[in-house]
């Protein structure tokens, strides 16, 4: 039924600096496919109440700018599977936050009406992640109401993480609006993460932190999975094998686009490529398409990241829907080929490749999201883009100051990122470049949900690079988002 391309094993994460493709390896092709056969599932007559709408393989969904679709390349996971059982104490399961039928992630819409529908009493806000703090009062609806406010808001869950023993900096002070000012365990709030399109991923969880003691994006998964069950659902045993992977065999089959915008109709019309069903055979290779590889400018990608509206890039003229289609057609172009002036970025601009500085690197969009058709990264590649940077956090958010322990030097930010888990200096503020699929389904943006909109996403850019985008290139560029 369909070309399974998608590469699992990560075999080139270990530098992104370094030219590396490696070819897909032919036992792990064989591996996936064989883990695909497992996963089949009959579609089940009666799904869930509150999966209501995910009941075939090919659902489709309407978010703010139109539709989107899921595929389900085996079938719709049947609500046996594990990911849709409470495996732990809290009756959470992993639907609860990754909800099918919203991305696989969850709505601050759709958050408030199961806070209101259920009383408080939906497992997703209790107190142990799904409150701004487990101290904070949910004795009265009003309470309970309060103290969810990022998750009702933004869509954010409380992660506690706890820095190495030998971290290179000292946590000074954590200025924590809602009393979760543990200096040892850090507080920090992150959006809930898609669980679909991961063939594409390099790097498991918003910092990458499952990924740092295997290449392996599989081997990130299961343990992932079983993390998720004694953390999130409060499991006193990690599940086993078995379940992990019947889990992860429900979740790598799962595919999930936009399909259509209100505004420029089906994203598959006029030649373009646009839409779910072209993801299963969208091909996925470990350091392809590399902007350090010496084929192109440094920051420049050999080849165009997205070539799914190539055929509306010179649409012109005509009715209101063909104009909307040249703006998505402009929006992919200017994504791939826009200069940017990319500085002050840790991970990428503090680097040093074949003797020369990447001190100021000409780049684009696509230096960064440069995986085909999906514009996660192709290696394991985190750097500080300044989301949780001290001058534009709002007071929703904690204030971190880390000083460093050789040179007394501090900095301020709202999520240390991966030096949280690594205890490094120059890892703070780093994150993974997410995939960019689906995005309309899935407001708001940014690991810390501070981007409501697409516009804010590209305001965000905007003014983080100096890019002096025009208004018609900015509309372009969220017109261009909205049809992932
Ligand atoms: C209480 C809500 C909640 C529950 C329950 C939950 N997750 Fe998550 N999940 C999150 C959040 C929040 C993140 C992002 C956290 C981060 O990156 O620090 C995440 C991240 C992930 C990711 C990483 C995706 C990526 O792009 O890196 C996967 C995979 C995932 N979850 C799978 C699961 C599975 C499997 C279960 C059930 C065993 C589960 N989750 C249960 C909230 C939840
Ligand atoms: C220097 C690398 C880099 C460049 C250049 C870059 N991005 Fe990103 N992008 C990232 C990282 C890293 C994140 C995650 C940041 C975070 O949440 O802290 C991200 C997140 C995003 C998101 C949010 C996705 C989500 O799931 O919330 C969108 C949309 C996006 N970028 C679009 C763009 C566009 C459009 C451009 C060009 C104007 C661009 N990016 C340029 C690295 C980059």
């Amino acid at each position: 039924m369909r070309n399974l391309t998608l590469v699992m094993t990560a075999a080139c994460v270990a530098s992104w600096l370094t030219a590396c493709s490696a070819p897909l390896p032919p036992a792990s092709q064989a591996e996936r496919a064989s883990a695909i056969s497992v996963a089949v599932a009959a579609p089940v007559a009666t799904p869930p109440s509150d999966f209501g709408s995910y009941a075939t393989a090919l659902s489709v969904f309407g978010d703010p700018a139109g539709q989107w679709s899921n595929f389900a390349a085996n079938g719709v996971v049947p609500p046996t599977n594990p990911f849709f059982l409470a495996l732990g104490s809290n009756k959470r399961t992993c639907g609860t936050c990754h909800n099918p039928n919203n991305g696989w992630t969850e709505s601050p819409t759709n958050l408030n009406n199961r806070f209101t529908a259920s009383n408080g009493n939906d497992p997703i806000f209790a107190s142990i992640d799904g409150t701004n703090c487990p101290s904070l009062s949910t004795a009265t609806l009003a309470a309970h109401r309060t103290a969810s406010s990022l998750l009702l808001t933004k869509g954010l869950i409380r992660i506690g993480l706890t820095p190495p023993n030998g971290a290179e900096f000292l946590v000074l002070a954590v200025n924590n609006p809602y009393g979760c000012t543990s200096q040892s365990q850090i507080s920090v709030y992150r959006r809930i993460s898609p669980t679909t399109n991961l063939g594409f991923l390099s790097n498991v969880m918003w910092d990458g932190r499952e990924s740092l003691t295997t290449s392996s994006v599989q081997q990130a998964l299961l343990t992932q999975a079983s993390d998720a069950v004694t953390g999130h659902e409060a499991g006193a045993v990690a599940p086993t094998a078995a379940t992990l992977s019947a889990i992860y065999n429900a979740e790598i089959p799962q595919f999930s686009a936009q399909t259509t915008l209100s505004t420029a109709g089906a994203l598959n019309g006029t030649n373009a490529q646009g839409g779910v069903l072209t993801l299963p055979q969208q091909s996925f290779t470990p350091g392809s398409n590399n902007p350090f590889s010496g084929k192109a400018p440094i920051g420049v990608t050999p080849s165009p990241a997205f070539t799914l509206f190539s055929a509306w890039e010179s649409l012109s003229g005509g009715n209101s829907a063909l104009l909307a289609r040249a703006s998505v057609g402009r929006g992919e172009k200017l994504f791939n080929s826009l200069p940017i002036t990319l500085t002050g970025v840790a991970g990428l601009n503090d680097q040093v490749l074949n003797g020369k500085a990447l001190t100021t690197v000409t780049g684009t969009c696509a230096t960064c999201h440069n995986a085909p058709n999906a514009g996660s990264h192709t290696t394991s590649f985190l750097v500080n883009t300044g989301v949780a940077a001290a001058n534009v956090r709002t007071s929703d958010l904690p204030l971190i100051t880390l000083s460093n322990r050789a040179t007394g030097g501090t900095v301020q930010t709202s999520d240390p990122g991966l030096a949280l888990t690594t205890g490094k200096w120059a890892d703070i503020g780093k994150f993974k470049v997410p995939v960019l699929r689906n995005l309309s389904a899935r407001a708001p943006y940014f690991h810390n949900g501070s981007a409501a909109t697409l516009d804010d996403v590209v305001n965000f850019y905007n003014a983080r690079f100096a890019m002096k985008l025009t208004a018609q290139q900015h509309a372009d560029l969220v017109a261009f988002l909205s049809a992932l």
